[in-house]
């Protein structure tokens, strides 16, 4: 089966081409400089930016995959959670090409194909759901923490969520807060890897809570109350590696810590992560350490699928139509604020 997807949810426009498992291409036209001007995403830019580029991305996408549209027989785009009108152009154009071609149409859960990203690996990158294990999975990114059981393939049990920002969102506003440049996330782990992440005892939001929720919001405020009494600090670039150490570090030690205790209350063998923070160095080690110490086998989306793009769209629509889920109707809407719906028995 060759499938075209599209994926427009936020601030990079991607188009990929899937066929059995394996991706053929995955082109991602990011829009960071233009938004980074602005400190953050602006919507309208975004919508326009989508509008300019899924056609030329597109074609180029089936160009790089050597596939003409005609062999396309089934065509997914994220049907959300995201921006409304980013999300519209690229839902409303996948919709356009499944009709003009007579082929099924997929919608997309843009959490779900973060959560299935770490399946995806080797060269050329093929899907390996041959390997699955129930697992614990960790989807973090700009717009949302989600802790998830999967017991089995395509089931999923949302275990906790953010009460507040995201922990992508509490790297990228901290960052601006030490003045980094949109977005913060990358900058902080540059700068990090050469500081002491013990020099600043800042709180572990909810680490001792017995549930599966984050917060991160009072993180990001103890740094504004932090930075207000030592505005100097700035000033010196050693003392400024170890803030951004010690910031990364306590977003780390929750993430690690609540993940992996997850894991090991629900008795999987296997955890997951996945989603823009997901390309955080740091992170990947405390991870990797923390499931050796508790042998757990840890599955991290490759660092090209961690962030948003179309190949996770792709690989999950088809996984999920060959395993019977219904195409989505030509007239279905987006859905901006989709939650994560529990699913399975
Ligand atoms: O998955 P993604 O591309 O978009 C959303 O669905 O939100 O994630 C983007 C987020 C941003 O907050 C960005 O700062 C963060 O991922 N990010 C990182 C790193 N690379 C990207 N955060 C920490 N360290 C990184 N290396
Ligand atoms: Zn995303």
């Amino acid at each position: 089966m060759t499938l075209l997807a599209v994926e427009t949810s936020c601030d990079e426009t991607s188009a990929a081409v899937i066929r059995d498992g394996r991706v053929l291409s995955n082109l991602v036209a990011s829009q960071i400089r233009l938004h980074a001007a602005y400190g953050g995403v602006v919507p309208e830019l975004a919508t326009r930016e989508h509008l300019r580029n899924w056609l030329s991305v597109t074609q180029a996408a089936l160009e790089a995959a050597g596939v003409p549209v005609s062999q396309v027989d089934a065509v997914a785009a994220t049907q959300g959670p995201g921006l409304p009108n980013a999300l519209l152009i690229g839902f409303q154009a996948a919709q356009a090409v499944a009709f003009a071609l007579q082929r099924p149409f997929l919608g997309v859960h843009h959490h779900l194909a973060h959560l299935y990203s770490p399946w995806i690996g080797g060269t050329p990158p093929a899907a390996d759901f041959a390997a699955f294990e129930p697992n614990v999975s960790l989807v973090v990114s700009g717009g949302h923490t989600l802790l998830v059981h999967v017991p089995a393939e395509l089931e999923h049990r949302l275990l906790g969520a953010t009460l507040d920002d995201a922990a992508g969102e509490c790297f990228d506003k901290t960052a601006k807060l030490l003045g980094l440049a949109y977005p913060g996330g990358p900058e902080m782990d540059r700068l990090a890897e050469h500081g002491n992440p013990d020099a600043f005892p800042f709180p572990r939001p909810l680490l001792k809570e017995p549930d599966d929720n984050f917060s991160f919001s009072g993180l990001k405020t103890a740094v504004r109350y932090f930075l207000a009494k030592h505005p100097a600090l700035l000033d010196n670039p050693a003392r400024r590696r170890d803030l951004c150490a010690s910031v990364q570090q306590a977003i780390v030690d929750v993430l690690v810590a609540k993940t992996v205790r997850a894991a090991r209350r629900l008795g999987v063998p296997c955890v997951t992560a996945s989603g823009g923070v997901t390309c955080n160095r740091a992170l990947r080690r405390h991870l990797a350490l923390a499931c050796a110490r508790h042998h757990l086998h840890l599955r991290l989306a490759e660092r090209g699928v961690c962030t948003d793009n179309a190949a996770m769209i792709g690989i999950l629509a088809e996984r999920q139509f060959l395993r019977g889920h219904p195409p989505t109707p030509l007239d279905a809407e987006i859905r901006p604020h989709w939650e994560l719906e529990d699913t399975g028995p």
